[in-house]
């Protein structure tokens, strides 16, 4: 004890931690003489003994050696991998306070790095019956078995079923197991339509013709073999057909697509009420992946123009506008700042849907130069969109910001963020 007042906290000590919050990727956060502390599978309310793992500076992380005290908010996750898989970080709290901690963390992270004020920020959207088996997407990784990694390492923790993703994804995993010989396979990566309740699969490490795949033809409607960027369809057919809202979309195996299929209609939805748009709109939908957003709000405008650097996914969303008789859209096929550099349309509102890594710095001046009077940013890390959201604030008003539930059971959350260009 007489350490703790030196200063002294060794790795071979053991201390008592009360866990008073969550931080940001859903760890609990105690204090070790006013020194924050990280520690994984605990929640608010635990009281723990702990081990120092990590001694740093300003922080420390620490494992649990013993619960002296349950926190009243847990539950028993339903999944039995749930403490060693990487897959899921909150299946031990009920849904309800898994909504508040998204909430807040989406309120905390914009406020902290954005300057933004809780009250632009609305409650989170989600749908009820949509807590388990939404994924309509798994990659699994196999090595003398099949699996996910466990949380924040490499090590494999072998499956048979998955409890977000759909149940004709587990019927296949199962199917998988007991059929196909896995040697060189590396990832198995299976796409479900919730739609056409059809199947894609996908070897990764492997690029010959082999019957051995073909032993699970009669359940899925689509085999794929990859090695590196060459996709080989083995049987079936080429593309994945999913609906949302009136249309439906071609999805090929690299192609991104939503993975859960439900509240991505919501997502877009909410698109189009912040969009209000009207019949003179030019929207430019850069990372437009298969063309969904620009396809899904083409009737309430005049022109959309989508840009995405997946070919894959350019060709899919110029075959999705056929398919569902869009004639005022564009897709091409480059970067987004490439639309900057060969600007020939100007757009009035431009939708942006970047992976996790936000805007870049040319796609935030392209954005800045065009000036359109509105703009959607769509983002599946606060993080970074308060970065990019704090550099356009000099030029753009955030109006509103609703978070989505796109991901239950985990630390993610998805945004939907409207901001209007300043008046001079
Ligand atoms: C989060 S997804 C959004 C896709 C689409 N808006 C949707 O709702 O399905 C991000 C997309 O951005 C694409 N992408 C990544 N970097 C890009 C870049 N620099 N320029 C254009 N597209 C990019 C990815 O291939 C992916 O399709």
């Amino acid at each position: 004890m007489l350490k703790w007042y030196l200063g002294v906290f060794t790795m071979e000590d053991i201390y008592e931690l009360s866990i008073e919050k969550f931080d940001h990727d859903a760890r609990g956060i105690g204090y070790i003489n006013g020194i924050i502390t990280f520690v994984n599978n605990t929640i608010p309310g635990d009281l723990v003994l702990v081990k120092l793992k990590k001694k740093k500076k300003k922080y420390f992380e620490a494992d649990v050696l013993k619960f002296i005290k349950y926190s009243a908010d847990r539950i028993k996750p339903v999944c039995p991998y749930f403490f060693s898989c990487g897959g899921c970080d909150l299946q031990y709290i009920s849904y309800d306070k898994q909504l508040i901690y998204k909430e807040n963390k989406v309120k905390e992270i914009l406020l902290k790095f954005a300057n933004i004020n809780s009250d632009k920020i609305n409650k989170i959207l989600c749908l009820d019956f949509n807590q388990y088996n939404y994924r309509n997407k798994i990659t699994l990784k196999v090595n003398k078995g099949i699996g996910l990694y466990a949380k924040n390492s490499y090590d494999l923790v072998c499956i048979d079923k998955c409890w977000i993703v759909s149940n004709e994804i587990n019927n296949l995993i199962k199917t998988i197991k007991e059929n196909v010989i896995l040697d060189d396979i590396k990832q198995i990566i299976i796409r479900n339509s919730i739609y056409s309740n059809k199947l894609m699969v996908i070897f990764d490490g492997y690029n010959f013709d082999d019957n051995n795949f073909l032993k699970i033809g009669n359940i899925v409607d689509s085999i794929y073999v990859k090695n590196n960027l060459d996709y080989k369809l083995l049987y079936g057919s080429k593309f994945l057909e999913e609906k949302i809202g009136d249309y439906i979309f071609n999805i090929s195996p690299d192609s991104f697509f939503q993975v859960n299929t439900y509240m991505c209609k919501e997502l877009y939805d909410k698109i189009v009420e912040y969009g209000n748009f009207s019949l003179d709109d030019v929207v430019l939908d850069l990372y437009c992946g298969t063309g969904t957003i620009g396809i899904y709000i083409s009737k309430y405008v005049k022109q959309v123009i989508g840009y995405e650097i997946n070919r894959f996914a350019v060709n899919d969303a110029i075959l999705n506008k056929q398919k569902n008789l869009v004639d005022n859209i564009d897709f091409y096929c480059g970067t987004s700042e490439l639309f900057f550099e060969n600007i020939t349309i100007v757009p009035n509102v431009i939708i942006v849907d970047p992976p996790r890594s936000g805007l870049n710095e040319k796609t935030i001046n392209g954005i800045v130069n065009v000036k359109p009077c509105k703009v959607i940013y769509v983002s599946c890390d606060p993080v970074t969109l308060a970065r990019d959201l704090k550099i356009l604030s000099s030029f753009y008003e955030v109006m509103e910001i609703t978070p989505v539930d796109m991901f239950p059971n985990t630390k993610h959350v998805e945004c939907c963020v409207v901001m209007n260009l300043k008046k001079d």
